[in-house]
This record gives C-alpha cells, sequence and structure tokens, in this order.
C-alpha cells in the first residue's frame, strides 16, 4: 500500500504546529506588554489641558499650599479640584488680559467650570481614600511624583495591583512625619529601618496580612 504520507512530512507537520504555538506564545507576550506598556496606561505623557497650568510655578516658585487647591485631601476620599474663583482670587489682579488666562476668565464669566482632562484614575471596582493615606504619614510624592517640579502633570505610576500592594506590605518603608507629606522630594532617610517601625505604630496602621486582604480595596 502506498504510504499516506511521504516519508519526513511527520517531521514536517510537527515544524509547522511548532511555529504556529511559538507564534501564538509570542503574539500573546506582545500584546500583554502593549497592554502594560507605559503608552496604553499614559504614564510619563502630559495630556493637554484647557489651561497650561504649571505645578512647578504655582507650587514650587509661588509655594503655594496643595492644599489651597486641593481642599479635601486630607478629610476625604477625593483630593478635589480647584473652582475658577480659586484662580481668580489672584488672577483678577495678577496676568489680568494674558491671552493663556483666557480660559479662566469665560470660566467665571460664564459660569462654566474648567473642564481639566484627569491625569490619574484608577478604575471603579477599586475602593481608593486620600485622606487615609495623608494622614497616617503617606506622602503625595509617594504616588504623584514629584509634582513641584511639574511644568505639566503627568502620570508617575499605572497604578497597578501590584503597586499599591508593595507599600501595604511593608508601610514601614514609606512612611513619613506629617510634615514630611508635603515633601515632595522625599527619600528615606538612612534611619528608616528605626524610624519606619516607629511611626508605623504610633499612627496606628494594620499589619501587613490586614493590609492585603482583598475587602480593603475591593469592597
Ligand atoms: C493653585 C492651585 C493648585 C495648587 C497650589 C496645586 N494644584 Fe494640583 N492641580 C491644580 C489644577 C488646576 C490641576 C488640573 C490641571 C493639571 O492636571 O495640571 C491639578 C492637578 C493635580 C493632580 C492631577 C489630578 C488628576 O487629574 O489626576 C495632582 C496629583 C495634583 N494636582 C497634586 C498637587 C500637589 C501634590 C500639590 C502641592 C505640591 C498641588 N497639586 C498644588 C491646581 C493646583
Ligand atoms: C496665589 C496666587 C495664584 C493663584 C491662586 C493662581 N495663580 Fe496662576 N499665577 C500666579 C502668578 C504670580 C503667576 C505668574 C505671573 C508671572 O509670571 O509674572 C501665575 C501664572 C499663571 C499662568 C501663566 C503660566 C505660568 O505658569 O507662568 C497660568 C496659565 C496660570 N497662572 C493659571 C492659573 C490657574 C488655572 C489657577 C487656578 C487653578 C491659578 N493660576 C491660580 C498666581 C496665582
Ligand atoms: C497612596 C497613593 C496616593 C497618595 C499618597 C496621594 N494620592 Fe492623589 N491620587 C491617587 C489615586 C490612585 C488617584 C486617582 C483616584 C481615582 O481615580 O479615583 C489620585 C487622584 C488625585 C487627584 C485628582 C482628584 C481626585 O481626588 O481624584 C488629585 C488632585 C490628587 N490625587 C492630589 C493628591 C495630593 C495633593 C496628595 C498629597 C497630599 C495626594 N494626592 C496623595 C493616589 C494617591
Ligand atoms: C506608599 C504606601 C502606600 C501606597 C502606595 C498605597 N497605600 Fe493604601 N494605605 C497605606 C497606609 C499606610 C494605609 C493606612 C493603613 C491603616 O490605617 O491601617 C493605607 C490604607 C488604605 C486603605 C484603607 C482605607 C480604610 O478606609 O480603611 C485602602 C482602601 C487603600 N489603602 C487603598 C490603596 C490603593 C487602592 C492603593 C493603590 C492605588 C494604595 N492604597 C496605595 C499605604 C499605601
Ligand atoms: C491595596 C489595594 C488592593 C488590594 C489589597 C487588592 N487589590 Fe486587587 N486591584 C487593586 C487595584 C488598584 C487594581 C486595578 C489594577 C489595574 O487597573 O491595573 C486591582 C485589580 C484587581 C483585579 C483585576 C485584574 C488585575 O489584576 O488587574 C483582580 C482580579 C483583583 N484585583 C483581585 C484581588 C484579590 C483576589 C485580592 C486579595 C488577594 C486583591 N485584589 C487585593 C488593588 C488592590
Amino acid at each position: 500500500m502506498r504510504q499516506l504520507f511521504a516519508p519526513g512530512a511527520d517531521a514536517v507537520l510537527r515544524l509547522a504546529l511548532l511555529t504556529v504555538s511559538v507564534g501564538a506564545i509570542l503574539l500573546l507576550v506582545v500584546v500583554g506588554a502593549v497592554a502594560n506598556s507605559d503608552y496604553i496606561s499614559g504614564v510619563g505623557i502630559a495630556p493637554r489641558q484647557p489651561v497650561p497650568f504649571s505645578h512647578k510655578h504655582h507650587s514650587g516658585e509661588l509655594g503655594i499650599d496643595c492644599r489651597y487647591c486641593h481642599t479635601s485631601v486630607e478629610v476625604a476620599a477625593t483630593a478635589g479640584m480647584p473652582p475658577t474663583h480659586t484662580c481668580m482670587t489672584c488672577h483678577s489682579q495678577i496676568w489680568t488680559g494674558a491671552p493663556m488666562l483666557a480660559p479662566v476668565r469665560d470660566s467665571l464669566a460664564n459660569d462654566d467650570p474648567l473642564h481639566w482632562t484627569r491625569v490619574n484614575h484608577i478604575p471603579s471596582y477599586v475602593y481608593f481614600n486620600h485622606s487615609v493615606h495623608v494622614t497616617k504619614g503617606i506622602g503625595c510624592s509617594s504616588c504623584h511624583g514629584a509634582m513641584d517640579h511639574m511644568q505639566m502633570t503627568l502620570r508617575v505610576q499605572s497604578f497597578h495591583m501590584e503597586f499599591c500592594l508593595q507599600c501595604h506590605r511593608h508601610p514601614e518603608e514609606h512612611v513619613r512625619t506629617p510634615d514630611q507629606v508635603w515633601n515632595m522630594d522625599w527619600g528615606a532617610p538612612p534611619d528608616q529601618a528605626v524610624r519606619g517601625p516607629a511611626l508605623v505604630a504610633k499612627y496606628h496602621i494594620r499589619n501587613a496580612a490586614q493590609l492585603t486582604d482583598c475587602s480593603i480595596c475591593h469592597r
């Protein structure tokens, strides 16, 4: 009887199958990498804003406190965004005719709030609360970077689950004294190994098992 397949066909078939499966794996790797990449998550990219507001100028150089504009950051889940009249306390006197500030003046005149493009966001199935972090010695820069050096605001963290968990497992490595929460250049001091655990005790921060419990963030 004639052979159904020529000798060697088996090897060809194996090679073909191998190529297909390796190709499929490579495709998954590439798709995964793109989905997690900084490009897709928006890290390092400053979105266009209605007004080129600069934290570097207002916070870094003029020294305006974060809480002047983000008034609820110590007391509520959300930090809050400044209403137009907060800008106008100064800009009704400084740079009053600047074309760059026209959208701010229009906003006030038309009673239509400025529509800032959101930079940071987490999915709605994740619970987050600013006040809990800020009042327990976690500084803005741990999550937002050195805001007072930014000309235009960009995202420095993609807020993947692992980012939250690495601190919830070891808050003692990140916790600061209350005054340092506002220091955008904070780095752990050389004696953090001693200070950290003492601050964790002082703030009554829960242990790692409690802080990594799924129901803390997924309620
Ligand atoms: C004079 C008002 C003002 C002050 C002071 C100020 N901000 Fe802002 N902040 C804004 C405005 C307006 C925006 C929206 C435009 C933008 O994203 O840059 C913003 C946006 C942000 C965002 C991004 C919000 C988002 O869309 O996710 C963060 C984070 C932030 N500010 C942190 C800070 C920190 C930290 C400080 C103190 C160092 C501070 N801000 C001081 C006005 C202010
Ligand atoms: C406490 C006073 C104060 C507040 C509040 C304030 N600004 Fe300013 N802003 C200034 C000063 C001072 C300048 C710089 C003028 C100069 O360069 O001579 C400035 C400059 C600017 C400029 C020009 C670009 C730059 O950064 O140099 C923009 C745009 C601007 N502000 C937008 C805003 C917006 C939007 C708000 C509200 C979210 C705001 N400012 C709130 C004081 C303030
Ligand atoms: C533990 C991480 C963390 C810390 C610390 C933190 N933030 Fe945020 N911030 C976030 C996350 C996450 C979001 C996005 C929240 C969302 O999508 O609901 C956010 C959003 C914001 C926004 C946009 C408005 C809002 O409330 O959603 C502002 C403004 C802001 N943060 C300012 C600050 C300031 C000022 C500080 C320090 C006093 C600070 N943040 C500390 C994680 C943090
Ligand atoms: C740099 C450290 C740090 C990072 C990053 C961090 N956390 Fe926390 N988180 C803490 C500390 C400290 C507490 C306070 C724990 C306590 O009071 O026992 C806390 C508490 C919480 C709580 C408890 C709130 C409550 O009402 O009990 C939630 C929810 C939470 N974090 C969510 C998040 C999410 C979501 C992220 C990531 C977007 C995040 N955290 C990132 C340090 C951090
Ligand atoms: C400290 C906060 C925090 C805790 C604790 C936490 N998660 Fe998450 N989780 C997040 C955040 C933030 C995201 C959103 C990730 C993103 O958008 O990339 C997330 C996303 C997820 C997702 C969606 C898929 C993914 O990985 O992005 C699943 C599933 C999930 N979490 C399961 C769990 C389980 C199970 C636990 C307990 C073992 C847990 N989480 C504990 C913060 C937390």
